[in-house]
């Protein structure tokens, strides 16, 4: 597995990876309804522009070259996306992803990451260390979808 920083070329294949992602990974977590509003429809532009963002560090994940997963990191130590391939799914893809933003963590002296983990990525982030701070109802085109506010306290390095 090869881990690098997004260029504008991946946003079509990250923004299919999104949708597929959604639609086999979380499909028991959630009701066709809630999957097909989160899901919505592959858009690369809209892609293209977060990972253009200097505001966030966007990691994509490669195997044998084609898009494993994707993460995006916001430097006051936000995990706002971590998607994985359903081609890749359970092999270490997400972990490999989160390890990527604890050391960007490490690297900005940050004491603190969160995250709103879905239903199907909580046992990930807990697995992780982080710790659910409160459940919430999101609106997401017009269809609420639960998810878990997270945080992890970093050891300040040193
Ligand atoms: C959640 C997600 C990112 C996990 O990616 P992954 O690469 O499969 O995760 P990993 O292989 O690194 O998993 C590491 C550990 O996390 C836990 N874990 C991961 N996915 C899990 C799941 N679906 N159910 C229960 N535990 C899970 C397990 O402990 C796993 O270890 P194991 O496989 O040895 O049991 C992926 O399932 C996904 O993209 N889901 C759909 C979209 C989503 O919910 N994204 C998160 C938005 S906040």
């Amino acid at each position: 597995m090869h881990l690098r920083l997004a260029v504008a070329t991946d946003a079509g294949a990250v923004a299919q990876l999104f949708h597929d992602a959604i639609r086999a990974l979380s499909a028991g977590d959630y009701s066709s309804e809630q999957i097909e509003a989160w899901a919505g429809v592959p858009e690369a532009a809209r892609w293209r522009d977060r990972i253009a963002d200097q505001n966030r560090e966007f990691w994509v994940a490669e195997v044998d070259d084609a898009l494993a997963g994707f993460c995006d990191f916001e430097p006051d130590g936000h995990v706002d996306m971590l998607y994985v391939s359903p081609d890749h799914a359970r092999r270490g893809v997400a972990t490999a992803l989160l390890h990527q933003i604890h050391e960007s963590a490490a690297s900005l002296g940050l004491t603190r990451l969160y995250t709103e983990a879905s239903i199907t990525a909580r046992p990930l982030f807990e697995k992780h260390g982080f710790l659910v701070l409160e459940s919430q109802d999101v609106n997401v085109r017009g269809t609420p979808l639960r998810n878990y506010r997270m945080e992890k306290k970093l050891q300040p390095e040193g």
